[in-house]
């Protein structure tokens, strides 16, 4: 069981003049689950790809078990990566490669690890995901819930540490969605990973989260338990909750 600690410590982002982050501290608790929500355009991804080490904060730090992000060597960022699992918004497969084959990938380029080791490992997520006969299939002969089931068999693939989900129920019908939250939480639990979710999707906060933390308009305006948040007087946090567009949204 392994599991990164990740913290964002006064992280601030600029784009052009847009200030996305405006200070924002987080600590991602090591084999639980936070989930990161806010309206749309509030940062939710930049703090993804700050993680990802595909941007740089402006201000602040991002720490990855202590250690900031911006001292990383390259030998540093490939450990760190390898250590990573991300599940993008689109499932992002390759549509002319079977669904073994492209869980396979990420391990296939893996210098130390056999073929045919490496196809073993990719059944192994694709049972563990419950699309164990459906490897020879493409992903255009897959649904929607079932193709975001093999993104995460595939984000899985090198047993990471962190797993980054950006949005991974957005679009789906409730039913699949519960599918997907159960998965996100059975293989936190599992595989003792720290999870981090991005969704604006109410049925994945409150079914996934162990933490949950609420942006909007660059700042943490809320945190705390899924129950915690359902009892927050704050009318910005009710109003997220009952799907209105929150006071104050810039
Ligand atoms: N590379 C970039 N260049 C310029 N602006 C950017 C860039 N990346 C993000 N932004 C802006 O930063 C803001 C936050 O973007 P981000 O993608 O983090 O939002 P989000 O909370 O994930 O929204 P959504 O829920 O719609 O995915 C947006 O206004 C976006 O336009
Ligand atoms: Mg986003």
């Amino acid at each position: 069981m392994t599991s990164l600690n990740a913290q964002l410590e006064h992280v601030e982002k600029f784009f052009d003049t847009k200030y996305v982050l405006q200070g924002v501290d987080i600590v991602f608790v090591p084999g639980q689950i936070t989930v990161i929500i806010g309206p749309s355009g509030c940062g939710k991804s930049t703090i993804l790809r700050l993680l990802l080490g595909l941007q740089r904060p402006d201000a602040g730090r991002v720490l990855v078990d202590g250690r900031d992000l911006a001292t990383f060597r390259r030998a540093d960022w490939f450990a760190y990566r390898e250590q990573l699992g991300m599940v993008f918004q689109s499932a992002a497969l390759f549509d002319s490669l079977t669904i073994i084959e492209n869980v396979a990938f990420a391990l296939l380029e893996h210098a130390k690890l056999a073929p045919a080791e490496s196809y073993r490992i990719a059944e192994e997520k694709l049972r563990l995901v419950g699309l164990k006969d459906q490897g020879n299939l493409r992903p255009g002969e897959l649904s929607g819930g079932m193709q975001k089931r093999v993104a995460i068999a595939r984000a899985i693939a090198r047993d990471p540490a962190l797993v980054l989900y950006d949005e991974p129920t957005t679009g789906l019908d409730p039913i699949t969605s519960t599918v997907i939250e159960d998965l996100i939480v059975l293989l936190t639990r599992q595989l003792g990973v720290t999870s981090i979710v991005v969704t604006h999707q109410l049925s994945t906060i409150f079914r996934t989260a162990d933490r949950v933390v609420m942006l909007l308009n660059g700042k943490i305006i809320g945190e705390g338990s899924p129950a915690g948040l359902r009892e927050s007087t704050d009318p910005r946090i009710r109003g997220f909750l009952r799907g209105e567009v929150p006071p104050g949204w810039v």
